[in-house]
């Protein structure tokens, strides 16, 4: 998982590369690099860090030169080292090459090419394919015929960028399951991992597909098939995301502009047009079987559309983790899944998605990254329109994806009679009010959320709890709380707490509830009976309730203020305020909280 860039330029090209190290960064902070052609040769700095560090030492913008590549780093084969960053160079220089995947068989071509005397510098897959471009090129003597030989001989996943002073104002590219768009600027053009990279220069995309080439130069682009040779004639689209969008705004982190962006991603998920909806709908209707599926957060997503599917369609959809899809389940040509993912390229998803396919199940998505894998792959596709999220943990992408689920299981509600038509209709204009209430809450609540954060940060153990629909929001709550804070929060049903989990609460273990609203019957009471459970054992109960409602209150050591909201709404607003206590709490421990440690925004390896 990292982020490749590639630009030739009609100007020097340092500058324009450190801002696309920068802008992707989010997918990979180990380790960045560059390499630059210039009078003949390529000069290569890397190092090990973070891109602005990494600048520190190396000074990108000493580098000269008008065509070149970069690579920021998340490491999978090889330590965190300056010779495993990329760019990676064959050994006699004349290839440099970044990569995004892992070549599966990286280990025959390495033998195979250590046997004629290559020399290996790293413990990368990557650097195979500097030294196989070499040594084929010594027999074939073109550039393009070396790249595509070379190319068709790597398995596994891979997005490339090469460059060669062969070939001084071109730029070599090629995609087969990871990610490669183009982005076509004013005298210059762009070879990158996604759109983030270039969105500020240009809107202009092509994207690339599975076993494509590109040859990029300053003014000109050509995509050929790697299997056929032909020239295809791809269509430039217009990317709409604002570029603004894309910046931090006013905020301190991604994670806390993200998390205010929500209202404005609830309105465009609603705005989605219905036929979309409708189109996915109508493929649950068309198989026996039915899944959600996702990982990560994706899968708490996929969990909450589950109970929705019950809710409002009578329809047991089972939620699958991608990374258990495969092996778990029985598949068949009588099945639909429905995928959620917010980069598109998640491995696992991936995965899951070709395994659905190839047992013959049917498969649609919800994606926000346009032209991402996932997308091309299914055979419906919803673009959520989130705009790029920026920080490492997903909060309104996955926000966003509730929503749209949200709509699918009603619409399918109604197709197969469940929901009338009015309901469905008057449910719409419930999470249509709730951008304005949800903006109003989060500044509200902001101050108390924070405080709060400040006086429980010593905390180590969290349990996270909560029943029915409340329960993958306490999941996703507690995964969120570690990803920012590292510290250890459990989700878990709160029916389930009696069952064992009991055993390890006392003064020190803290417990945050997701608390039905009273109108919610019985599924309010037995989860106060939960927080007595705990409150009787001495725990300290943090959780939600309205400001009249002093029964609920009683039970609680510290209550998070809701407005008087419909019941709908209950569980979207305390998710969007777990996730704020989560960035507070991380804010307060000091932590990186938009590259939390360890982590990455998309990973598209298994
Ligand atoms: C990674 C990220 C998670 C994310 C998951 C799924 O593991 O660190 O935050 O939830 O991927 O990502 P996707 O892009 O498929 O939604």
């Amino acid at each position: 998982m990292c982020g490749i860039s590639a630009i030739a330029s009609h100007r020097p090209v340092a500058g324009s590369l450190l801002q696309c190290l920068k802008n992707l960064e989010y997918r990979g902070y180990d380790s960045c690099g560059m390499a630059i052609f210039d009078q003949g040769k390529i000069e290569l700095r890397k190092n090990v860090g973070h891109v602005a560090k990494v600048d520190e030492v190396e000074q990108f913008h000493e580098m000269q030169g008008q065509i070149g590549i970069a690579h920021t780093r998340w490491a999978t084969h090889g330590g965190v080292t300056q010779a495993n960053s990329h760019p990676h160079a064959s050994n006699d220089g004349t290839f440099v090459v970044v990569h995004n995947g892992i070549f599966s068989n990286y280990q025959a071509l390495r033998n195979e090419l250590k046997s004629k005397g290559f020399v290996f510098h790293s413990d990368t897959d990557t650097e195979v394919l500097a030294n196989l471009l070499q040594d084929l090129y010594v027999g074939i003597g073109d550039v393009e015929k070396t790249f595509v030989a070379a190319v068709k001989r790597l398995e596994g996943s891979y997005a490339v960028a090469v460059l060669t002073p062969y070939l001084p104002n071109q730029i070599l590219g090629a995609k087969k399951d990871s990610p490669l768009v183009l982005g076509l600027g004013d005298g210059e053009n762009y070879l990158t991992s996604d759109i983030n990279a270039y969105i500020s220069q240009t809107r202009d995309t092509v994207l690339l597909g599975d076993l494509e080439y590109v040859i990029v130069s300053k003014e000109n682009y050509q995509v050929k098939s790697l299997v056929t040779g032909e020239t295809l004639h791809k269509e430039v689209i217009q990317v709409q995301w604002d570029k603004e969008t894309a910046k931090m705004g006013g905020y301190s982190h991604f994670m806390l502009k993200e998390i205010f962006d929500q209202p404005q991603t609830v309105n465009n998920a609603l705005a989605i047009d219905d036929t979309q909806i409708q189109a996915v709908a109508e493929r649950f209707l068309s198989k026996t079987h039915n899944f959600a599926c996702g990982v990560g957060t994706t899968f708490y997503v996929a969990m909450v559309t589950s109970y929705l599917f019950k809710r409002y369609a009578g329809l047991y959809v089972p939620a699958v983790s991608s990374d258990e899809f495969p092996t778990l389940l029985p598949l068949s040509a009588d099945q639909h899944t429905l995928f959620f993912s917010q980069s598109g390229e998640t491995y696992d998803t991936r995965m899951a998605v070709r395994a659905a396919q190839n047992a013959g199940g049917a498969t649609s998505a919800v994606v926000n990254v346009v032209g991402s894998s996932i997308s091309q792959m299914v055979d419906q596709c919803i673009f959520q329109g989130s705009g790029p999220e920026i920080c490492v943990v997903s909060t309104k992408a996955a926000f966003s994806q509730v929503v749209i689920g949200w709509r699918i299981a009603m619409r399918v509600g109604r197709l197969n009679g469940t929901l009338p038509a009015a309901e469905e209709q008057r449910i719409l204009g419930v999470l249509a009010s709730f951008s304005d209430l949800l903006e109003r809450t989060l500044n509200e609540e902001s101050g108390f959320i924070r405080q709060l954060a400040k006086k429980t940060s010593h905390i180590h153990n969290w349990l996270f709890m909560g029943k029915d629909i409340y329960y993958p929001v306490a999941l996703e709550s507690a995964l969120k709380m570690k990803e920012v804070t590292y510290l250890h929060a459990e989700g878990l049903p709160a029916g389930f707490l009696k069952h064992g989990t009991l055993a390890m609460v006392d003064e020190k273990l803290y417990s945050l509830f997701f608390l039905p609203s009273p109108e919610e019957g019985e599924l309010y009471r037995s989860t106060l009976a939960a927080i007595e459970e705990v409150k009787a054992r001495n725990g300290v109960v943090v959780s939600f309730a309205t400001e009249d409602n002093h029964e609920a209150r009683e039970k609680m050591d510290y209550c998070i203020q809701l407005p008087k909201l419909p019941k709908e709404l209950n569980p979207l607003m305390q998710l969007v305020l777990a996730q704020l206590f989560s960035y507070y709490s991380a804010l307060h421990l000091g932590l990186n909280i938009d590259k939390p440690r360890n982590l990455a925004k998309s990973v598209t390896v298994g």
